[in-house]
């Protein structure tokens, strides 16, 4: 009895955009990553894990890896609900791909300001459209 009140409220939220919606991600009661994990989904995640790595990169003065083909798959992606691809969703990830591209292009004295421009448009998209993980996202601003 309890078990299926807790499946369902789990299907009910994941249906609602559970990821979106929640504020944060790592209580020890909650499932980290519900089932259905969507194109988006994963592809945020690893968004995530490579701007750790670029941070990382780029404090070190070395040449961060280039994700700029792998990403622009933000374009195309299935998200969890179809609502979230609007044409607002389009030109935010636009200009994520512009300042990400941009990280390259700028000398190594300026990329971390570069960097952070990027995880600023990350937050942006997040603001307008899926406001659940911006605390984590903020964590992956650098600190001058
Ligand atoms: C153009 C809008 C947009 C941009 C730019 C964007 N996101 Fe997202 N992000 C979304 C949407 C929409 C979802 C929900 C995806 C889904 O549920 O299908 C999401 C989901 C996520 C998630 C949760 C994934 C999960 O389900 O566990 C994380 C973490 C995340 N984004 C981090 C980032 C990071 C880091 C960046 C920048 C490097 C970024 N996002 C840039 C719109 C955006």
């Amino acid at each position: 009895m309890k078990k299926t009140f807790l499946l369902s409220l789990i299907i009910f939220a994941s249906a609602i955009g559970y990821q979106c919606t929640r504020p944060a991600q790592n209580t020890a009661t909650t499932v980290k990553y519900p089932n259905q994990d969507s194109e988006l989904a994963l592809l945020m995640r690893e968004m995530e894990t490579e701007s750790i790595a670029m941070r990382e990169a780029i404090a070190k003065g070395q040449e961060p890896k280039d994700v700029r083909t792998r990403f622009e798959a933000i374009l195309t992606a299935k998200s969890t609900e179809a609502s979230m691809k609007t044409p607002a969703f389009q030109a935010m990830a636009k200009n994520y791909l512009k300042t990400l591209d941009a990280i390259y292009t700028t000398p190594q004295a300026e990329r971390m300001e570069q960097y952070n421009l990027m995880i600023n448009d990350c937050m942006n998209c997040h603001k307008a459209q899926c406001p659940g993980p911006l605390v984590r996202i903020k964590k992956l601003t650098a600190q001058k």
